[in-house]
């Protein structure tokens, strides 16, 4: 499974890209909102380009980073994707455009095929597109119908959608089970999906069974359990925030390890690396 950072953060980016396993990067409108108060709260002067530029080069060739449209019909997420793409691509060859999979507000909206529109039309033109927003199975099979490279379903917030659909209280980073959750003689569900981790694990059946080239990257993952139960299901890449990435790598028992192979360690053994 390939890792994405799910950060505009540079600080952060800088950071995780130093420890050799991150793949890939992405943003969303959100995300920049986060940085951008980061950066200015530390009294820096900011500029949204170069920083855009600066994000890309960190990254490099090899790493995608998913920028996002904030238009609502299919004109203005057009012309903004072309954009992103034709002010950024040049920095190091590696954008990728975020567009939502239904830019609809309201129920019903005329706009609701937009976002299929405009994946088609990039993707055609062999623009990488990121497919966000994700919440059901159908909506990405439509999106890898349309030519998307990446459909991002949001785990986490599937989690979020159906405790609050049963006025349970929970934090951001709180486990779901993925098994979904059991209420009475209920599992609590949308439309048959029992947690975020089913939701990309139908994902993962239905392109398993009609060859779709399009990765599933998992989106919106809240804990280090999530992350273990995604590649279990066989998501080809999770964006994972810097906070669960450090949550990854711990565990008492391995730092109580490391304090007893030092205390063990003889001067003999020692002499070995001096
Ligand atoms: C990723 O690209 C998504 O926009 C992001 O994972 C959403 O995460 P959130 O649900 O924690 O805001």
């Amino acid at each position: 499974m390939k890792i994405f950072i799910d950060t505009a953060n540079l600080d952060e980016i800088k950071e995780a890209l130093s420890w050799g396993i991150v793949d890939g990067i992405t943003t969303n409108p959100s995300l920049i909102k986060k940085a951008v108060d980061y950066f200015k709260g530390k009294g820096k002067e900011f500029s949204m380009e170069s920083y855009i530029k600066e994000l890309l080069a960190a990254a490099g060739r090899e790493r995608p980073v998913s920028l996002e449209v904030i238009g609502n019909t299919e004109e203005e997420m057009y012309r903004q994707a072309k954009t992103l793409f034709e002010k950024f691509n040049g920095v190091a060859g590696n954008v990728v455009i975020k567009i939502p999979v239904n830019p609809e507000t309201e129920e019903g909206g005329k706009n609701a095929f937009d976002g299929l529109k405009v994946i088609k039309a990039l993707s055609d033109e062999g623009i990488p597109v990121n497919v966000t927003l994700i919440m059901t199975p159908v909506q990405a099979l439509l999106a890898a119908k349309a030519g998307a490279k990446y459909v991002s379903p949001f785990a986490g917030r599937i989690d979020d959608y159906l405790r609050s659909s049963k006025k349970i209280t929970f934090e951001k980073h709180d486990y779901f089970p993925a098994e979904g959750l059991v209420l009475g003689d209920e599992i609590v569900n949308d439309n048959g999906i029992v947690s975020g981790v089913d939701l990309v694990g139908s994902i993962r059946d239905i392109f398993n069974n009609y060859d779709f080239d399009t990765e599933i990257l998992a989106a919106s993952v809240r804990n280090a359990r999530q992350v273990r139960e995604l590649a279990e299901v066989g998501a080809d890449v999770a964006t994972i925030p810097f906070a669960v990435l450090k949550d990854m790598i711990s565990h008492y028992k391995t730092r109580e390890g490391m304090v007893k192979f030092a205390n063990d360690t003889v001067p003999e053994y020692r002499e070995i690396f001096e």
